[in-house]
């Protein structure tokens, strides 16, 4: 594990990113996600001093989003990126108005997309491997000057797969920028483990880390898979599974709360009212229990249905949800700065 810090990422890093695809926490080392995160960080400072300064960036880039699951975070905050860095966006936000109704793949969408001057993809699918299978295709073809040269596609979300930017672009950084490492902590995970692909990613990417312990909180139908246990183990990072956070709360330094997906799979209405019961993270406990410098993060949406975390917990020191979404512009505007070789 060979670290470079958060401060500033040496070229020879740097330049490994220029023309790459961002598919999956699996594909990065220690150095790649510290120069990613040392770039939102650096990006986030430069934004809140004038926006308006980073317009020469990528000015004249396009970025084409293909979106085939909602979202609202990552599609806008891609865009917003692109735009405050002087480009532009196009692309799919609905299936249902594509060629993606008439029987194309993704594959194909890419390939005639490749030859309309884009010079980025961002892609959200529901089918898991979708994304590395699609960005196998993006190339510039014979009309552009860059013929040859690959066209980097993000994965966006595939399936409950991977969401690799939510991981180093938004979740990581917050918790740079509030413990200055991302080794040595308590991370809790809650609630839909075993659906959520923000966890997938975030713990896959921990395996570059040396937590001091992993804390699962779930009920038994929403484990965390076990392929990705295994992996824990295989790294020897002491984790454990729990069946209520409070126990834990006291120890944790991030807890990391999720929502459960029922878009992906049909709960029972007695697993319902338990969720609701047990995990749903509520201000008492937090006032309680935890450190005051823990921090809550949730990849967003909260579905009030369930309402965890409490609405009660936003006004709490400790929760940094909205926070972590608002990092998701400057982590991804720094993202794409480093896969064109743009230095900050
Ligand atoms: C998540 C996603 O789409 O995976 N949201 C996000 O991208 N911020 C989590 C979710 O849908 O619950």
């Amino acid at each position: 594990m060979v670290t470079i810090g958060f401060d500033k990422c040496p070229d020879e890093v740097y330049k490994r990113f220029e023309g790459r695809h961002i598919i999956s926490i699996r594909d990065f080392d220690r150095q790649d996600i510290e120069c990613i995160i040392s770039n939102a960080l650096s990006m986030a400072e430069l934004l809140k001093k004038d926006h308006r300064q980073a317009r020469h960036l990528l000015e004249g880039q396009r970025m084409g989003v293909i979106f085939y699951e909602p979202s609202t975070r990552t599609v806008l905050s891609f865009e917003t990126a692109m735009e405050l860095l002087g480009g532009s966006v196009s692309g799919i936000k609905d299936p249902k108005v594509s060629s993606a109704v008439k029987g194309e793949t993704l594959a194909d969408t890419i390939r005639v997309m490749a030859g309309y001057f884009y010079d980025f993809f961002v892609i959200r699918h529901y089918d898991e491997g979708s994304v590395r299978r699609a960005s196998e295709h993006s190339r510039y073809p014979a009309n552009n000057m860059n013929e040859g040269k690959t066209i980097p596609a993000i994965n966006g979300g595939d399936g409950s797969n991977q969401h690799p930017t939510q991981t180093v672009c938004t979740d990581m950084p917050t918790v740079v920028k509030h413990f200055g490492t991302l080794d040595g902590l308590v991370y809790l995970f809650n609630n839909d483990l075993k659906n959520g692909r923000t966890v997938h990613s975030f713990v896959e990417g921990l395996m570059l880390c040396k937590p001091k312990k992993l804390y699962f909180c779930s009920p038994t139908q929403l484990r965390t898979p076990e392929n990705i246990l295994r992996e824990c183990a295989a790294h020897g990072i002491a984790f454990e599974q729990i069946p209520r956070y409070e126990d834990a709360l006291p120890e944790v330094d991030v807890f990391y709360d999720t929502r459960p997906q029922l878009e992906r799979e049909q709960l029972p209405d007695d697993l319902k009212g338990k969720i609701r019961a047990v995990y749903t993270v509520r201000a008492d406990e937090i006032r309680s229990k935890a450190k005051k410098e823990m921090i809550i993060l949730h990849p967003l949406p909260r579905d009030s249905k369930f309402n965890s975390p409490e609405y009660a917990v936003d006004s709490l020191p400790q929760a940094r949800y909205f926070e972590q979404s608002h990092m998701g512009v400057a982590g991804r505007a720094g993202l794409l700065c480093l896969l064109k070789g743009v230095r900050l």
